[in-house]
């Protein structure tokens, strides 16, 4: 089949065929969220994207590299449709994403607060490295050492991953200065334009074990930013299908068992 017809396939088709089906031109993509801090809303940026992006009729896999388990415990309860796979060491990491990516349109891979070996492992594995960091000028500035290693994998690989930085747990009054945007230049990091506000319902949506668009009306403000921040680091899937899933939308959250 030729590469110009593929793109034409509207994703409906595609996402129909099973994953072994699917003919190679299509974009596979493994996806990490790249910040050695702790604390910064990886995981929470995971869970919600995976989710998302089966949501939109992708074939995803959510890959948990970090020991505490957060995002692949959430994932269980939230979405449990979703495949979701514990890599427990750089070699699990180096070895099993390829393998992954062909069973997927999508890999989304969380990665760990502090292990240096396992984040290298999965900027060395990955496509597109999201990287998010709190909004202020001294985490901003500390981008250098917790992207160090995005260097180093892109020195060795001439090139990928590409990486956007995703400002997270910004407060309300907050602008962009041009200061951050220098500073996240400087590293050869594009900051994206949508923000992660700070905002109760993304700190609650775990013990709900849910995501924030099925959380209600308080969840408005989140559930548009979050789709934006989507749309904008991933604009093909967002063109590829417009209707969004509104009857599951409304699907109340769950109660986590006590
Ligand atoms: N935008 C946000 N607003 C409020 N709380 C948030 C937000 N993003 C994450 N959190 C909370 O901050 C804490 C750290 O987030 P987490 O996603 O676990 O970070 P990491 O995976 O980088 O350690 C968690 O308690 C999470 O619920
Ligand atoms: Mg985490």
């Amino acid at each position: 089949m030729k590469a110009g017809k593929l793109d034409c396939w509207p994703s409906y088709r595609l996402a129909c065929l099973p994953s072994s089906e699917k003919p190679d031109i299509v974009r596979r993509m493994i996806i990490v969220m790249a910040n050695s801090k702790g604390g910064v809303g990886k995981s929470t940026l995971a869970v919600h994207l995976v989710t998302w992006l089966h949501e939109q009729g992708q074939t995803v896999i959510l890959a948990d590299c970090d020991a505490q388990r957060s995002s692949s415990d959430w994932i269980k309860e939230a979405a449990p449709e979703i495949k979701t796979v514990r890599l427990n060491g750089p070699d699990d990491i180096l070895n099993k994403p390829p393998r992954l990516g062909r069973e997927a349109d999508y890999v989304v891979a969380d990665g760990p607060g502090s292990n240096n070996e396992m984040s290298r492992a999965l900027l060395l594995k990955g496509d597109l490295a999201i990287v998010p960091c709190k909004a202020s000028m001294l985490e901003v500035r500390a981008l250098s050492q917790a992207t160090a290693l995005l260097k180093q994998a892109r020195d060795i690989r001439g090139g990928p991953p590409k990486a956007k930085v995703v400002l997270s747990m910004v407060g309300k009054n907050y602008r962009l200065t041009q200061d951050m945007k220098d500073a996240a230049k400087a590293l050869r990091l594009s900051l994206v334009d949508t923000p992660m506000t700070l905002r109760q319902v993304y700190a609650d949506a775990p013990g709900q074990a849910t995501v924030v668009w099925r959380m209600g009306i308080r969840a408005k403000d989140a559930t548009k930013e979050i789709e934006r921040l989507f749309r904008e680091l991933l604009p093909d899937v967002a063109s590829r299908k417009s209707a969004t899933h509104a009857g599951e939308r409304q699907a109340p959250a769950k109660k986590r068992r006590a």
